[in-house]
């Protein structure tokens, strides 16, 4: 899904989440483990306003498990918890309620202490479009809820959603935009594809990745596309593109009279790269 971000609907999304915050407890804020700080909205913390927050890492099984350990370090530094899941298989899903309730434990006490029983603990999912809100929503409530694809300015009544008897979750996510002015973060999220094709070139998304795997997965791409060499200076970018045409030739994307299709080779990079067919790579690191 593409949302078009215009001011407009930045502030119509942001008022949407206010109104929501009034109603929860904690915040589960949701990032792609691949790209934890791209997929972030660059106002978060001033939006949140201090709610007592959960990151979680999505699509981890996607990401490189030594990269993610790294973020999850990251993340404790600024004093936010996070914990790697994989919302599509449910993978350390079973984790989230423990964790909410840790962060809202103290006023579980301060209930406990005045002798009133605490009621559930009422928690929100926050994220970027196709981070997985809806899938994350579907799976901790056991069955098809949320409808994927959420759009903001789309208003219905609030529902609850029972995750088990102590945690309670709004079923519409709160639907934050990414920061695209940075050229990087565009070429990241078109990569994972947080924002759809159209909006960047096929052949610039495919060169950003073919790039990033010499510097960081130059085994993982010689071993998928079975390239026996790999060129030293990836600020080149006809050294770049001619990995980009080995990849096309491996593949039989020719046009005739033998060149290589680089929309077709594009393609089949950005589809290997999201399936994960190269393995679990990560394209950020902190
Ligand atoms: P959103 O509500 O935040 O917009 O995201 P949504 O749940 O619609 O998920 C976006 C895409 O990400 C979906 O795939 C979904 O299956 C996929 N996804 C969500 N969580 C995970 C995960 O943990 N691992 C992996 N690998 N993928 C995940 P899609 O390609 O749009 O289509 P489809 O799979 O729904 O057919």
């Amino acid at each position: 899904m593409t949302i078009q971000w215009f001011p407009g609907h930045m502030t119509k999304a942001r008022r949407q989440i206010e109104d929501k915050l009034k109603l929860i407890d904690v915040v589960i804020e949701l990032l792609d483990a691949r790209v934890p700080l791209s997929s972030r909205n660059p106002m978060v913390d001033e939006i949140l306003k201090g709610k007592p927050r959960l990151v979680l890492l999505n699509k981890n099984d996607l990401a490189d498990p030594q990269v993610t350990s790294q973020w999850v370090k990251y993340f404790a530094d600024l004093g936010l918890p996070a914990l790697p899941i994989d919302a599509a298989t449910g993978t350390a899903t079973k984790e989230i309620l423990p964790r909410v309730k840790q962060l809202w434990a103290h006023k579980i006490e301060r209930q406990l202490s005045k002798g009133i029983n605490p009621r559930a603990v009422r928690a929100l999912i926050v994220g970027i479009p196709n981070v997985g809100k809806s899938t994350l929503i579907n799976q901790l409530a056991g069955k098809k809820i949320a409808a994927t694809g959420d759009k903001p300015g789309v208003t219905k009544g609030q529902q609850w959603i029972k995750v088990g008897t102590e945690m309670d979750l709004l079923d519409t996510p709160g639907i934050l935009w990414p920061k695209f002015e940075d050229q990087m973060v565009g070429q990241r999220l078109a990569a994972t594809g947080a924002i759809k094709e159209e909006l960047l070139h096929l052949d610039e998304i495919a060169l950003f990745i073919v790039r990033y795997m010499v510097q960081h997965y130059g085994a993982a791409l010689q071993e998928r596309f079975g390239i026996t060499e790999l060129p030293e200076d990836m600020d080149n970018v006809h050294e770049v593109v001619k990995v980009m045409e080995a990849i096309g030739r491996k593949r039989g994307a020719i046009v005739s009279g033998g060149k290589v299709d680089l929309d077709k080779a594009s393609l089949i990079i950005i589809r290997d790269l999201r399936a994960g067919k190269m393995g679990r790579i990560s394209l950020e690191k902190p």
